[in-house]
């Protein structure tokens, strides 16, 4: 691993990072391999921005593996992914858990095979008293699923509507207690959301690049955030700068 000194102003680091690793398949295409082999090389690359995001001292991230679309794909392809993922758990989770991360999942488990489910839940328990860096696995995950089910259980918990805010939502989805996400990383050059986040999403900053996900490095993780450091987050009102010319005349 390529050892860098980390050289951002640390107020300007992230919170919470969401990354879209997309461009798997077309990074095998491009090397005339299965799309199977371009999802295990994306895997690998997991591996090395979660060290890379330890040591930028971020303290979440979110990693969209597996979508509620991601099922209308063909059935090896799916099969190939839900394996990957159990192969991540057998083979990563003692040394992610070694390295202080709190693994949770956030989508529906119910359609993966029992067998995975458990071992998901096994390694969210395991790593529940880390604090080093959460990383959430966004896996059969569906952003309008989520708020369709915050809804239904609203309903169900019998909330008056008048009580129903913006705050009391944000504790019926799979992130409460985990800040909204400052930055989202798109690879492969999409430019759209696809169903990712988006409630969280409201004042995200975007880093969208044409870089294939298994080929996005420490390097490119580090420009992102450098960019990130530069932008000016209004959240709809206006920038320090602007506001302190007015009052000065
Ligand atoms: C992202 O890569 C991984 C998943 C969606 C599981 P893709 O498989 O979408 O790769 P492209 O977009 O076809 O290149
Ligand atoms: C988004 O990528 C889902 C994941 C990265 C897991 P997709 O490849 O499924 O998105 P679309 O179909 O191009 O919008
Ligand atoms: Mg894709």
């Amino acid at each position: 691993m390529t050892d860098q000194p980390v050289a951002l102003p640390l107020e300007k680091i992230p919170q919470h990072v969401a990354i879209i690793m997309d461009g798997n398949g077309r990074w095998a295409l491009s090397r005339g391999l299965p799309r199977l082999a371009g999802h295990k090389a994306g895997t690998e690359n997991l591996r090395r921005v979660i060290r890379s995001t330890v040591e930028f001292g971020i303290p979440y991230l979110t990693i969209y593996a597996f979508s509620t679309e991601n099922w209308g794909r063909p059935p090896e392809e799916v099969q190939g992914l839900m394996r990957i993922l159990e192969d991540v758990i057998d083979r990563e989770l003692s040394e992610l858990d070694k390295e202080g991360v709190q693994l949770r999942h956030i989508g529906r488990l119910e359609r993966l095979a029992p067998s995975l489910q458990e071992k998901v839940l096994d390694a969210v328990d395991m790593t529940k008293h880390n604090t080093r860096l959460t990383l959430n696995i966004a896996f059969n995950y569906g952003g309008r699923d989520e708020i369709v089910q915050a809804i239904q259980r609203i309903i169900r918990d019998g909330v008056p509507a008048e009580d129903v805010s913006d705050e009391m939502v944000g504790r019926y989805l799979y992130t409460a207690g985990v800040p909204d996400p400052d930055l989202i990383i798109r690879t492969s050059g999409e430019l759209r959301v696809s169903n990712f986040l988006i409630w969280q999403a409201a004042y995200s900053e975007w880093y969208i690049t044409p870089t294939y996900w298994p080929d996005f490095d420490k390097e490119e993780y580090r420009r992102a955030l450098e960019t990130f450091a530069q932008r000016d987050r209004r959240f709809g009102g206006i920038s320090e700068a602007v506001a302190n010319r007015a009052r000065n005349g």
